[in-house]
C-alpha cells in the first residue's frame, strides 16, 4: 500500500500530499460544526440505500449505529478531528470505517461529497433560520410590549435629525417592529428555497443507483428535491440569499443601535440602558458606555462583508462544483453567529429600556414641533396651504428671535401674523393635540398605535 492510501481518495495518487497543501486545502477546522447535519444526512442516505436494496438491513443497522456512536463521541469531546482527513465528511466516514469495518465503506454508494456538503449546508442554514427567527420574534414581542407601555409617550419626531413633528414613542418603536416583521418574512421565504434536497445529484451528473430521493427528503424534512444535479451541487444562492436577508437585519439593528446610542447620551437623555448592558471606561470614572448597540452597529460591517464575499465567490464559477465553494462556510457561519448574538442581545435588552418620558416631552416642546399643526389649522380656517406655510414661517422666526415656542405666544401676538387665528388655536398647538390628530391608519396617534399593536398581536 502506498503512502497516499490513507486518504479515502488515495487510489490514483503516487505520492502523499504535501504537508502544507494538506493543511491549506483542509476545511475540517471550520466545517466540523456541520457534524450533526452530516450524520443526519448519512443516516438518511443509508436508510434509503437499504430501502431500495443497495444495502442489506443488517448493513444499514451497522452503519446507523456506527454513526450514532460517532455522534456521541463528538458530543462528548472524544472525537479526534484530523487535518489529514480534510473535512467533516471524510473525518466521519473514515472514523465509521475504523469503528465498523468493511461495511462502513458502503455508505458512500451513490453519493459524492458534492451533494453531501450541499445537503449539510442546507440543513444547517434551515436550522439557523429557525433559531434566528425565534430571536427575531422575541425582539418583536419586546418591542410590542414596550410600544404598548409607551403608546401615549410624546417625543420629538425627526427628519434630518432636526425636530420635525411630535410623535409617540410607541409609534417610533412600532417602526422598528415593522422592519423586523419584513426581515422575518424574508427569512421565511428564503427557507422555502433552502429546504430542497440535493442528495441524489452525486458528484454532478446524478447516479445510476435507483435511489429514492423523495424518501431521503422525507426523512430529513426537506420540502422537495432538486431538479438538476449540476445546479444542486454547485449553486450557493440559497446561502447568499440568507446572507442578504441577514445583512438587512443587521442594517436595521444598526440604525436602531444608532438611535439608542444617541438617546443614551447626556445631550438627548431620552432613555437609559440597564448597567448590566453597559461597560465603563478605564480612565473616565463617570462613563457608562452603550457597548452593546455600538458593537451591533459595528458588526453590521462584517455581515455586509460576508454577503459580498459570497457573491464574489460565486460569480465566476463554471458548472458544476468547484473547490471555491469550500470558502462559503466561514462567511456563512459568521453571519449566523453574528445575527444570533446581536438579536439575542437586543431581545434581552428591550424589556429593560428605561424611558425618560419627561425628557422626551420637554425635547418635543423645543424646535417648533407643532408648526405644521398651525399651518393645517389655518387651512381649516380658509387659507391656502402655501400661504399658511408662509404665515407660520414668520411666526416661527419671531419665536426664534424671542426664544419662545408657538404655544408660549399670546393670542394677540399670534393674530399679528394672521387674523384668522382664534382662541381655539391653542388646542392644536399642544403636543397631545398634534399627535392625537394623526389617527389615520399608520399614524402616530396613541389610539392608532394601540390598534396597530393589537393587529400585530393577532397576526
Ligand atoms: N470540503 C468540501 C467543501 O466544503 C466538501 C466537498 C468536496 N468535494 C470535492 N470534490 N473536493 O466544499
Amino acid at each position: 500500500m502506498n503512502a497516499a492510501h490513507d486518504k479515502l481518495w488515495g487510489g490514483r495518487f503516487a505520492e502523499p500530499t504535501d504537508a502544507f497543501v494538506e493543511a491549506f486545502t483542509a476545511s475540517v477546522a471550520f466545517d466540523q460544526r456541520l457534524y450533526r447535519h452530516d450524520i443526519a444526512g448519512s443516516k438518511a442516505h443509508a436508510q434509503m440505500l437499504a430501502k431500495v436494496g443497495v444495502l442489506s438491513e443488517a448493513e444499514c443497522q451497522a452503519i446507523v449505529q456506527g454513526l450514532d456512536a460517532i455522534l456521541a463521541e463528538i458530543e462528548q469531546g472524544q472525537f479526534t478531528w484530523s487535518i489529514a482527513r480534510e473535512d467533516v465528511h471524510m473525518n466521519i466516514e473514515a472514523r465509521l470505517i475504523e469503528r465498523i469495518g468493511e461495511v462502513g465503506k458502503k455508505l458512500h454508494t451513490g453519493r459524492s461529497r458534492n451533494d453531501q456538503v450541499a445537503t449539510d449546508i442546507r440543513l444547517y442554514v434551515r436550522e439557523a433560520i429557525d433559531l434566528i427567527r425565534a430571536q427575531l420574534q422575541r425582539l418583536q414581542q419586546g418591542l410590542l410590549d414596550l410600544a404598548e407601555r409607551e403608546a401615549d409617550t410624546i417625543m420629538p419626531g425627526f427628519t434630518h435629525l432636526q425636530t420635525a413633528q411630535p410623535v409617540t414613542f410607541g409609534h417610533h418603536l412600532l417602526a422598528w417592529f415593522e422592519m423586523l416583521k419584513r426581515d422575518d418574512a424574508r427569512l421565511a421565504d428564503c427557507r422555502r428555497r433552502v429546504n430542497i434536497l440535493p442528495l441524489g445529484s452525486a458528484a454532478l451528473a446524478g447516479t445510476s443507483y435507483p435511489l429514492d430521493r423523495a424518501y431521503v427528503a422525507q426523512l430529513l424534512g426537506f420540502e422537495g428535491i432538486s431538479d438538476n444535479s449540476l445546479d444542486a451541487v454547485s449553486d450557493r444562492d440559497f446561502a447568499i440569499e440568507f446572507c442578504a436577508a441577514g445583512a438587512l437585519i443587521m442594517t436595521h439593528l444598526s440604525r436602531f443601535s444608532e438611535e439608542l446610542i444617541l438617546w443614551t447620551s447626556a445631550q438627548f437623555g431620552f432613555i437609559e440602558l440597564p448597567d448590566r448592558f453597559c461597560t465603563g471606561s478605564s480612565i473616565m470614572p463617570q462613563k457608562k458606555n452603550p457597548d452593546v448597540p455600538e458593537l451591533v452597529r459595528g458588526k453590521t460591517g462584517r455581515v455586509n462583508g460576508n454577503l459580498v464575499a459570497l457573491l464574489t465567490l460565486m460569480k465566476a464559477q463554471p458548472l458544476a462544483y468547484n473547490k471555491d465553494n469550500q470558502e462559503d462556510k466561514e462567511p456563512l457561519f459568521d453571519t449566523i453567529d453574528t445575527l444570533l448574538g446581536c438579536l439575542r442581545a437586543f431581545a434581552d435588552m428591550m424589556p429593560h429600556l428605561q424611558v425618560r418620558r419627561e425628557v422626551m416631552y420637554e425635547a418635543a416642546r423645543r424646535g417648533f414641533a407643532t408648526a405644521t399643526d398651525l399651518a393645517d389649522y389655518l387651512v381649516r380656517k380658509g387659507l391656502a396651504f402655501r400661504d399658511a406655510h408662509e404665515v407660520v414661517g414668520r411666526a416661527v422666526q419671531h419665536g426664534v428671535h424671542s426664544g419662545r415656542d408657538l404655544a408660549d405666544m399670546s393670542l394677540e401676538e399670534l393674530r399679528g401674523f394672521c387674523e384668522r387665528i382664534e382662541a381655539d388655536v391653542f388646542e392644536v398647538l399642544t403636543l397631545e393635540g398634534s399627535v392625537a390628530a394623526r389617527k389615520l391608519h399608520g399614524g402616530t396617534a396613541p389610539a392608532q398605535v394601540r390598534q396597530r399593536i393589537q393587529a400585530a398581536r393577532q397576526a
